[in-house]
């Protein structure tokens, strides 16, 4: 999605301002474009382009000096992704620029009221009209022009404004879409994600929604939306520069996945309690009256996000026999939901800023509502909205596609089902038996990623096939909405899960040597059903990949059947889901890089969704 960065200090800022898109790219972009301030009487220069950081770069004009500048790199929402729709936009005159992330809502009612003043608007885009309402603004100062033009704008924004009249700051604006502030040594960054910070700074402050921050060379002061000083301190952050750089990795998503049992050991530390067989989670604010008094849970989430929470749903029916169903969080926030007391509402978000899943935490608390967060990004939006939850220690994930994070969601949903559980019906002896699972998954994630070779030559038949099935049943369904999600966003194959069970009511009518189908088959209580599965694909020609445990029989299937089988390690089985997912994550990635794509950056997609 679309990002941000600005720059005030002694160096030129076009370098260090296109070094902080390339660090942006990751979250999906179509566009991208810098507006720098080389004095008062010279104005605003900008270049923009349609394309790749690395255009830009390459069409920058030689003289392109200033040491104020701002930086954006867009993922089309209002017109399509050409040189006039990139950012930045600035006024007829040429003496404001603006960088917007998110949407201006009414920006359609305001154009004609603009073209009757004769402004004449040159993009398609909501966030001109931002640039043509601060230059319109007759207040004093930068900061009161841009209160000004916010004032009359709804939607959601972060925000970046420079102004030749100022030509010493910028003004940066916050509602609903991330905006960081980094300290340098007499220099001063802004960026809408840390990734294009850390090289230069950690020291970073955030800023809330509903503020306003001028940054200037000797620092930054913040104000709320009637320009009110409010102090927002800066902290020192926990981060390594290293989280953000591939390194030796062919890319970020296989940097991430090998990095899958330390994640791993990171949620679970400090979190087990082996002698009551059950789990501390101090970040719930739950006591243990509260956690009792829960009858139902409602997991929300979106994409990956929502398929990790139908896993976690499911563990928490079966372990603590509370109800408890996910459902995407983008459509729970138009159907206006009943918020029921003594319900948990759980949302998940690695990035804590998707919008559709904030949306959702703001209806519940709106209607009294306890909500809980399951997030992997400190202090994002979704973590300061909900009433307590489990940070999922998975460190920073830059791939577009989800994988330790995803991981590490599951294994926080096993903690909160045993903590739900142990409160409930579940037995010291059950406890203790999952926590036993849960301390063996590190090692049980190595193994399976030092089989990566044997899922890549999978990968390379599948990855020829134009159309693929996933199934699963149970526990596995949620496992083969994942993969098809997977398949499908890395290496544009199509890709559609089904319950093994809705088979024969349907898909099975498409099976043929030319559709294989990938099955889930756990060594469970299922097993028998789902072999029985498999023959009627075989019978059909179908080819199969089959990830399962070693344990399991696939006997009886036509000699010369075309049939490879993935074997995971057995864990308790209410844990198997998330070992069954992890070769699913390598198969997508492989056929990704078999298909001599880059996995890294899928088209049309974007790391955090800010936008509905
Ligand atoms: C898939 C993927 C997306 C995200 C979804 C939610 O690999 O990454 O489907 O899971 O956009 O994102 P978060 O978890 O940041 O709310």
């Amino acid at each position: 999605m679309c990002g941000i960065v600005a720059y005030v200090g002694s160096q030129q800022a076009a370098p260090l301002l296109l070094e902080g898109l390339s660090r942006l790219e990751h979250r999906g972009y179509d566009s991208a474009g810098l507006a720098v301030l080389s004095g008062t009487s010279a104005g605003v220069r900008t270049a923009k382009r349609a394309g790749r950081v690395r255009d830009l770069a390459a069409a920058l004009p030689k003289r392109f000096g200033g040491k104020v500048g701002i930086g954006h790199t867009r993922w089309a929402t209002h017109g399509p992704a050409n040189d006039v729709n990139a950012h930045p936009h600035t006024d007829a005159d040429g003496r404001v620029a603006v960088v917007h992330n998110g949407i201006i809502d009414n920006a359609a009612a305001l154009r004609p009221e603009l073209a009757d003043a004769g402004v004449e608007l040159v993009s398609d885009t909501d966030t001109e009209v931002l640039a043509h309402l601060v230059a319109r603004s007759d207040a004093d100062t930068l900061e009161a022009k841009v209160a000004e033009a916010l004032g009359r704008v709804d939607g959601t924004w972060g925000l970046a404004v420079v102004h030749a009249d100022f030509p010493d700051r910028v003004v940066v604006a916050r509602n609903g879409s991330p905006i960081l502030v980094g300290v340098g040594s007499n220099e001063m960054y802004v960026a809408s994600d840390l990734a294009a910070l850390v090289r230069h700074t950690t020291t970073v402050a955030h800023l809330e929604d509903g503020e306003i921050a001028t940054v200037t060379t000797g620092g930054f002061t913040t104000y709320r939306d009637d320009l009110t000083a409010v102090r927002r301190p800066a902290h020192e952050l926990d981060v390594d520069a290293a989280d953000f750089d591939p390194g030796e990795h062919e890319s970020f998503m296989l940097k991430e996945m090998l990095e899958l049992p330390e994640a791993a050991e990171h949620v679970l530390r400090g979190r087990l309690d082996e002698r009551f067989g059950t789990s501390h989670l101090g970040g719930l604010n739950m006591d243990a009256r509260d956690t009792r008094d829960i009858s139902r849970v409602r997991v929300l989430g979106c994409g990956s996000a929502y398929y990790v929470g139908q896993m976690g749903a499911s563990m928490i029916e079966e372990l603590a026999r509370i109800p408890a169903e996910a459902e995407p969080a983008s459509e729970f926030r138009y159907r206006n939901p009943v918020i029921e007391p003594d319900t948990l509402y759980v949302a998940v978000s690695q990035s804590g800023e998707t919008l559709d899943t904030l949306l959702a935490v703001q209806e519940i608390r709106r209607k009294g509502g306890r909500v809980i967060g399951l997030v992997n990004v400190v202090g994002s939006a979704i973590a300061r909205e909900v009433d307590g939850g489990i940070y999922l220690h998975a460190g920073p994930e830059v791939a577009v596609a989800s994988t330790k994070a995803l991981t590490n969601t599951f294994l926080a949903f096993a903690m909160l089902a045993l903590q739900l559980g142990r409160v409930r019906d579940l037995s010291i002896a059950d406890g203790k038996r999952l926590i036993a699972g849960l301390q063996s998954v590190p090692s049980h994630l190595e193994k399976i990623l030092a089989g990566s070779d044997e899922v890549a030559e999978v990968a390379q038949v599948l990855a020829q096939a134009e159309s693929l099935f996933f199934i699963g049943r149970v526990r596995g369904y949620p496992v083969a909405r994942e993969g098809a999600q997977k398949l499908k966003e890395i290496s544009y194959r199509h890709a559609e899960a089904y319950p093994t069970s809705e088979l024969k009511h349907g898909p099975l009518a498409l099976i043929s040597p030319e559709v294989p189908t990938v099955a889930v088959v756990p060594d469970d209580e299922l097993v028998e059903r789902n072999v029985g599965a498999l023959h009627e694909i075989a019978a059909r020609g179908g080819p199969l990949v089959v990830v399962t445990h070693d344990t399991v029989d696939l006997g009886g299937l036509p000699r010369d059947h075309d049939v490879r089988r993935i074997d995971v390690p057995r864990c308790e089985r209410e844990l198997d889901p998330i070992l069954l997912t992890v070769p699913l994550q390598l198969l997508a990635y492989h056929a990704s890089v078999a298909l001599g794509l880059d996995p890294d950056k899928p088209r049309n997609l974007a790391k955090s969704v800010t936008v509905e």
